[in-house]
């Protein structure tokens, strides 16, 4: 978590202040954290300033006057807490007992306890409570012994143990910006005459297009006209090799006149799942043969990409009969001895960075299994420690609770499972045909959903609003659908939501329901419609408020329902992926009525790197 920037520019290149762009870059970062905020930079004057505070970014820097600073070097920092409170001493940068050297940091280092100590005893002096500092004192400590900054950074970094994106500057080497890479994400913007590091691409997606994407254990320093990297043990890294230009525009990854990202990302599926579909190729193929030469498929992931594992999991046991299981990426020693050679995980990760999904894909790596990825990133953690990846094609997604990046993540799932029935000889190529079709028109058809249940949504959600708990219930591939509704309207309304298996009401849960209990059922188009119907009865004999989602012919529902969701008619496989519409514009309306900012819910971060 946390998101980290850093420019460093000629004169006269910026038509504004240098602490304004920090600030611009940070808020394109503000969903990896938003806890406090500040920033370092080296004056024109070579003087070292530096400003943070608690709070978010636009109100810190309205406190402390970003807009009124420039300077040739600069690197600024969005906090999500892991150690010490997040409060101003605790904020970032983190400055050496001279306070000529300033450092940010997104990660955690394991052993700063026992570096801190070592520190302490020298005589550096300690002013918070973060893993952090040890950091800038570890520089300025090998600094002291005659060595140059980045000698000095590369001795702090050999000492480092645990996950880290770092970015240092020192006002002995104005120009310059030091950074290291273990885990945590770090890449380098190139523009000419200036050049950025930051935790995300759209960080900086203004200035440039032109990226290096560092991998983990690389080293080095940019100046507004240089870049060097070095793997910290291998030596120099080849920078043209690396150089890669992305296609995602500034306005991709701004609000585009909505007033929130999560609603602008939910009106971007069509779009995202036709890239998606225009991406399929050759990655995706191999993956459909893996499957169905597989003896044994796991599929992993965390929140939302979870949920896709789920669908995907009941698709390959289903459509393609090949035994397959999906388990929550934390959970990964679960199988830590069944699993192994001959066996395939898939690793679904939107961001490629959770490193929940990572250690789940070293673990089955160590036992042999073969490692396949779904990202939206490219050349992120997750691809690329995998054998293969297929990459879904949202654009960026910057609201904290993914909308189009599960949507996308369900129809390359859906294609792949296609395929590997067709190739396993499971259903005939005719109906693989047939069945790619529909995919083809998926697009479309979320397109005409969300023109459709908008209004509705939204009107629903006044009453949803005040309610304080929530089932989701379904059968079948209704079941993940319903887990991904209630989890976003836990993760953006803060309503207690909880998602099962319909039949399971009976055997405990229904004991809460009573007078005006809300109830979402997901009824697919499949053979559990009648038992549906049975539980929503139940529900309703207990007073409980009904919404439901099924499709469009089922009348049966609509009279037993308080507002039933027509779906368009479509194969049951994929129709997890327009039912899902309705449940994302609930919890963003209802959200936006109880008044909280859907894109930034507290507690959480898109990108989790702490297990
Ligand atoms: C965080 C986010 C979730 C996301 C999960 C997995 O918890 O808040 O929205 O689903 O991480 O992220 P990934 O990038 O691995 O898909």
């Amino acid at each position: 978590m946390c998101g980290i920037i850093g420019l460093t520019v000629k004169k006269g290149v910026l038509r504004k202040k240098l602490g304004t762009v920090l600030k611009q870059c940070l808020k394109n970062l503000e969903y990896r954290g938003y806890d406090s905020v500040g920033f370092a930079l080296i004056s024109w004057d070579g003087e070292l300033v530096v400003r943070k505070s608690k709070g978010k970014i636009d109100d810190v820097s309205r406190k402390l006057g970003f807009d009124d600073y420039d300077g040739s070097t600069g690197i600024a920092h969005t906090r999500w807490a892991t150690h010490g409170k997040p409060n101003d001493i605790n904020a970032h940068p983190h400055v050496d007992c001279k306070l000529k050297i300033a450092v940010v940091h997104n990660g955690i280092i394991e052993n700063y306890q026992e570096l801190r100590e070592e520190l302490i005893r020298k005589g550096h002096v300690f002013v918070s409570e973060t893993d952090t500092e040890v950091v800038v004192h570890l520089v300025e400590e090998y600094k002291k012994k005659g060595m140059s900054t980045y000698e000095a950074f590369k001795a702090a970094i050999k000492k480092l143990r645990g996950a880290y994106a770092l970015a240092l500057i020192d006002v002995d080497e104005p120009g310059k910006i030091f950074f290291a890479r273990n885990t945590s994400p770090l890449i380098v913007g190139l523009a000419k005459e200036m050049k950025f590091i930051a935790s995300d691409i759209p960080a900086f997606l203004e200035y440039t297009n032109k990226v290096i994407v560092l991998r983990d254990g690389e080293v080095g320093y940019i100046t507004p006209d240089t870049v060097f990297i070095e793997h910290i043990d291998k030596g120099r890294v080849n920078i043209s090799e690396r150089i890669k230009v992305i296609d995602w525009t500034p306005e991709m990854a701004k609000k585009a006149g909505y007033p929130h990202y999560m609603l602008k990302e939910i009106h971007e599926q069509p779009l995202a799942l036709s890239s998606t579909l225009a991406g399929i190729g050759l990655e995706a193929e191999k993956l459909a043969e893996l499957i169905a030469s597989s003896k044994y498929v796991y599929l992993t992931g965390a929140g939302t990409s979870y949920h896709a594992t789920l669908i995907a999991e009941y698709l390959i046991n289903n459509l393609v009969g090949v035994k397959a299981t999906a388990f929550i990426a934390s959970e990964y020693n679960r199988y830590g001895k069944t699993i192994s050679k001959g066996d395939l995980l898939i690793a679904v990760s939107q961001s490629g960075e959770t490193i929940d999904t990572l250690m789940a894909v070293r673990k089955a790596k160590s036992k042999k299994a073969v490692i396949a990825a779904i990202s939206n990133v490219v050349d992120s953690a997750i691809p690329r420690e995998s054998d293969i990846t297929v990459y879904t094609r949202a654009g960026p997604e910057i609201g904290v609770a993914a909308t189009k990046t599960f949507t996308t993540q369900v129809l390359l799932l859906s294609w792949i499972a296609v395929k590997a029935a067709e190739l396993k000889g499971e259903i005939k190529s005719t109906e693989a045909l047939q069945m790619y079709n529909t995919l083809k028109k998926i697009p479309d058809i979320v397109d005409s959903v969300i023109k459709v249940v908008e209004p509705f949504s939204r009107k629903i959600s006044s009453e949803v609003a005040s309610k304080s708990n929530a089932y989701y219930l379904g059968r079948g591939l209704g079941v993940p659908v319903s887990m991904e509704g209630a989890l976003k309207l836990k993760e953006v309304a803060y309503i207690h939501a909880e998602a099962y298996p319909a039949g399971e009401s009976k055997h405990g849960p229904i004991a809460l329901v009573e007078e005006g209990f809300p109830v979402f059922f997901t009824v697919l188009d499949d053979d559990n419609k009648d038992l549906l119907v049975a539980n929503i009865e139940e529900m309703r004999a207990r007073g409980a408020w009904i919404i439901v989602v099924a499709p469009k012919d089922f009348e049966k529902v609509v009279k037993l329902s308080y507002f039933t969701f027509k779906m368009p008619k479509i194969v049951f496989w994929f129709e997890p992926i327009p039912y899902i519409v309705p449940y994302q514009l609930i919890a963003y309306y209802t959200s936006i009525i109880k008044g909280y900012d859907p894109d930034k819910p507290r507690n959480l971060a898109k990108t989790v790197t702490v297990e």
